[in-house]
């Protein structure tokens, strides 16, 4: 096993042989997923609790699927916070939920940064579920793996991610992984939703869909996040479809076969045409879904391996 992390707080601390070792293990899940007795017992006998800070339908209801499925005790926390003691709760909760001897901790918090503070406050493995504007790396994963199955291989693809990308953990996130898997990226949406220093990451960046998706295999749509913006980004949602959302003409631009993803949720008719994203000819947004199960199955089952191991090494034999 390559896999070394002690908990999946990013994409940017693994490596390409990790990266890979989670997508060959997922696909073993996306078998077992369609199968009709949808267990394993890689997590028999351990407790997994997501905690949402944030609202989520389908990452939530993915984690905990993948969680049921491999055996483990599932809880959800509805987390309310109020927005003056965020940081206070979180760590309170964190060492209650501790005390609790969780094996598997699931996090989603509105800022940046609070689920690697939280890992280091807590003896069990943090899986980062979206964490401000900084990483979602379950997300990248999966879609890692969507891609690599549409399109037979995850190297040397030309990958166009656009629209809100400043204030986009998923975009974050992917250009990590796809730059690791040596892809090329490029990103496409206006100035004013472009994250500063973009030019240091190196990708190609274009505010002219036309240009940009020329002959792209991946064209990834990103959901216009207005909850992060304090307004003024863009002039109106009907100006932002004509010059930035996906329609038939745009994606014309792009390879014959190039594939059409959305992390979810959509705002059909502000980033991409409804007729786009229910094309099953293009569009593998719901393959994108069933791939996070299975993904995140892979990741928790890794994780456990690990926590297993160093347990054992430890001496307490908590499990066998
Ligand atoms: C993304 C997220 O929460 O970062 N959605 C998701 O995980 N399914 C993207 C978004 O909210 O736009």
């Amino acid at each position: 096993m390559q896999f070394s992390q002690t908990h999946l707080l990013g994409i940017e601390p693994l490596s390409p042989v990790e990266i890979t070792e989670v997508l060959d293990l997922a696909e073993q899940y996306v078998d077992l997923n369609q199968s009709e007795r949808k267990h394993a017992d890689a997590l028999t006998g351990l407790t997994q609790i997501n905690m949402f800070f944030e609202n989520s339908t389908r990452t939530q209801a993915s984690f905990e699927l993948a969680g049921k499925r491999l055996g483990a005790d599932v809880m959800n926390m509805a987390m309310q916070v109020s927005s003056l003691k965020k940081g206070e709760t979180l760590i309170d909760t964190a060492l209650t939920l501790n005390a609790m001897h969780p094996d598997l901790l699931v996090v989603r918090h509105p800022h940046s940064g609070a689920v690697d503070l939280l890992a280091q406050k807590v003896n069990c493995s943090v899986l980062n579920a979206g964490d401000g504007r900084h990483e979602h790396p379950t997300q990248a994963l999966l879609d890692a793996l969507t891609i690599r199955r549409a399109k037979g291989r995850l190297y040397r693809l030309s990958i166009a991610i656009c629209g809100d990308i400043a204030h986009s953990r998923v975009a974050r996130s992917n250009i990590l992984l796809l730059q690791k898997m040596e892809n090329r990226v490029r990103l496409i949406g206006p100035p004013t939703l472009m994250p500063a220093g973009i030019a240091d990451f190196g990708v190609e960046v274009f505010d002219d869909m036309a240009e940009g998706l020329r002959d792209v295999d991946v064209v990834m749509m990103l959901r216009l996040q207005r909850e992060r913006m304090d307004g003024g980004f863009i002039p109106s949602e009907r100006e932002y479809y004509f010059r930035y959302g996906l329609d038939a003409e745009k994606l014309s631009f792009a390879k014959p076969d190039a594939i059409v993803m959305h992390p979810g949720p959509m705002n059909r008719g502000v980033e991409i045409d409804g007729e786009i994203a229910d094309d099953i000819n293009r569009s593998v947004i719901q393959d994108q879904v069933e791939m996070g199960v299975a993904v995140r199955m892979a990741v928790m089952d890794l994780l456990a391996r690990g926590l297993r191991a160093r347990r054992r090494e430890a001496g307490k034999g908590v499990m066998a």
